[in-house]
């Protein structure tokens, strides 16, 4: 597949837009997207210092960015999902950015696999409490497990999906 255009949602001060510009190269063009005016003015400052010039960073929720529908060739995310309420709108809005025959690429985490052996009882106690702030704050922590079938069960079902061990 050709990338032409790419968005990052959730970019943070850096993410992974160095290397979005370095595949896609300097004809093509990378959004970055993040909802927090530092992260996004960070971020700016990056690709500056690091001559991305393909590169443009706007402050914008992931769930419902603005951006014109069907406009990237690869839409992706990195552990944005696993720290925000209601990752099932940044999904979608994933989707509906990708062009048809486009890719949409989520990197996060499931806090199931987080575990110690030999077992530790502290190590215990420190995820079971990780686990029920994020429940009582509306996180899933265990999003991982949950995207191959939020994405089957989103529009762009007609396409092929892979889900990738960690
Ligand atoms: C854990 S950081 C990951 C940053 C980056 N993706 C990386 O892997 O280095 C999560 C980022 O998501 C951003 N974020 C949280 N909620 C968001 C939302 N609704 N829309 C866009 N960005 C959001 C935060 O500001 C933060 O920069």
């Amino acid at each position: 597949m050709t990338t032409r255009s790419s968005a990052e949602l959730g970019c943070g001060p850096r993410g992974c837009l160095n290397l979005l510009s370095a595949r896609v190269g300097q004809s093509s063009s990378v959004t970055g997207v993040d909802i927090s005016a530092d992260a996004v003015a960070r971020a700016q400052a990056f690709a500056a210092g690091h001559g991305l010039s393909n590169v443009n960073v706007m402050r914008a929720d992931a769930g419902s960015t603005g951006l014109p529908a069907a406009a990237f060739d690869l839409v992706t995310s990195r552990l944005l999902l696993v720290n925000i309420p209601a990752p099932a709108r940044v999904v979608s809005e994933a989707v509906r950015l990708a062009r048809p025959g486009g890719a949409v690429a989520f990197h996060e985490v499931d806090w199931g696999a987080v575990i110690c052996d030999p077992p530790s009882t502290a190590w215990t106690e420190l995820t079971g409490l990780y686990v029920k702030v994020t429940e009582e704050n509306g996180i899933d922590c265990y999003i991982r497990r949950k995207l191959p079938r939020m994405l089957s069960d989103s529009p762009m079902a007609c396409c092929p999906r892979k889900a990738l061990p960690p």
